[in-house]
């Protein structure tokens, strides 16, 4: 096998048919809305990376904080071969987990984004001689069919990227892991937790502008693969904190009344003044609540690591 390989699970017509179902669903119903994995085209992926920067984006330095002390932990807990990772973006935390991992083989990095995963994976070969990295261009909500790997085979879904599917979405997705763990194996997840509103709010409505700009991608996603004419301009960057469901909720309100075409789809999509396309949730998590989740997939939580400031978790949990 080469160090580096790069597998397209869907061809390309699969991924522009999802997009139109999805654009064609979304806008058309009450509330609208986009699903988040369309933010990710090279643009989305890199400003996404920007987020990660950010004073108010605390995720990312707390879950990296984790990894750095805990890495040596979780090798010692799972002796993974085969690393897979779910929405992998840069992979650039992931680098604690595989210098810990002494007995790893290969790296399974899973993303939408194959400009994401194509730079990870080449920077991935340069520095880690040795390693065999075998990415897969596939979408984590479908099902995965994961290369012939080694085992002990541990799955991580950092970044606390489960916080963006819905409930029900995030059953099934547990399940789905579940489905790929073979006795020995492990899932590593990280989950941002609840906290005080006004620096959930913050972590997501940022004062230079970058997580909006995120956020207007998805119209620009749209305008580009489906000839739609979004002016980006012309809407708001909301973000709010839903204290019944504990999750943060990225919206697009609109600045007028508008239509907006999308010939793809020969669609005409009307907006009213301040009406809000749904775009992101960001659930919040607590301790019995991921526990409780991971049960009803079938895991048990064998470890939980929290940062020194308790904002974000890091679990190991294992078929039941
Ligand atoms: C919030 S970012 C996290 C990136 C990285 N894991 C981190 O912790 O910084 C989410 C990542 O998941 C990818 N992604 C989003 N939805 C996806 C899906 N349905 N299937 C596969 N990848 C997805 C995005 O391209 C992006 O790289």
């Amino acid at each position: 096998m080469s160090p580096f390989l790069l597998t397209r699970t869907l061809p390309e017509d699969a991924t522009e048919a999802a997009l139109r179902a999805d654009v064609l669903n979304g806008l058309t119903r009450t509330p609208k809305t986009l699903p988040p994995k369309w933010f990710y085209d090279a643009h989305g992926s890199e400003l996404f990376e920007q987020i990660t920067e950010l004073p108010e984006y605390y995720p990312t330095r707390a879950e990296r904080e984790i990894l750095i002390a805990r890495a040596g932990e979780i090798a010692a807990a799972t002796g993974a071969r085969t690393l897979v990772e779910l929405g992998s973006g840069s992979s650039e935390k992931t680098r604690y987990l595989i210098d810990a991992l002494t007995e790893l083989h290969t790296y399974v990095p899973v993303d939408v984004s194959e400009s994401a995963l194509s730079q990870a994976g080449h920077a991935l070969i340069a520095s880690r001689p040795g390693l065999d990295v075998h990415a897969l261009i596939a979408d984590f909500t479908g099902p995965l069919t994961l290369p012939d790997t080694p085992g002990p085979r541990l799955v991580a879904f950092l970044g606390g990227t489960i916080g963006n599917l819905l409930p029900a979405e995030r059953a099934a997705f547990l399940s789905g892991v579940r489905a790929l763990l073979a006795p020995g194996d492990a899932l590593l997840l990280g989950t941002d937790l609840v906290k005080d509103e006004k620096v959930l709010v913050r972590a997501y409505d940022d004062a230079a502008g970058v997580t909006a700009a995120f956020n207007k991608n998805v119209l620009t996603v749209v305008n580009r693969e489906l000839g739609a004419d979004f002016d980006p301009a012309a809407f708001d960057h909301v973000a709010l904190w839903d204290a019944d469901n504990e999750w943060i909720e990225m919206r697009l309100r609109a600045r007028s009344a508008q239509t907006v075409k999308v010939p793809a789809l020969d669609l005409a999509v009307d907006f009213a003044v301040g009406e809000e396309l749904h775009t992101e949730i960001s659930a919040k998590f607590r301790q019995e609540g991921v526990r409780g989740e991971l049960h009803s997939a079938g895991l048990e939580l064998t470890h939980w690591w929290t940062d020194s400031e308790g904002r974000f978790a890091l679990s190991l949990s294992v078929a039941r």
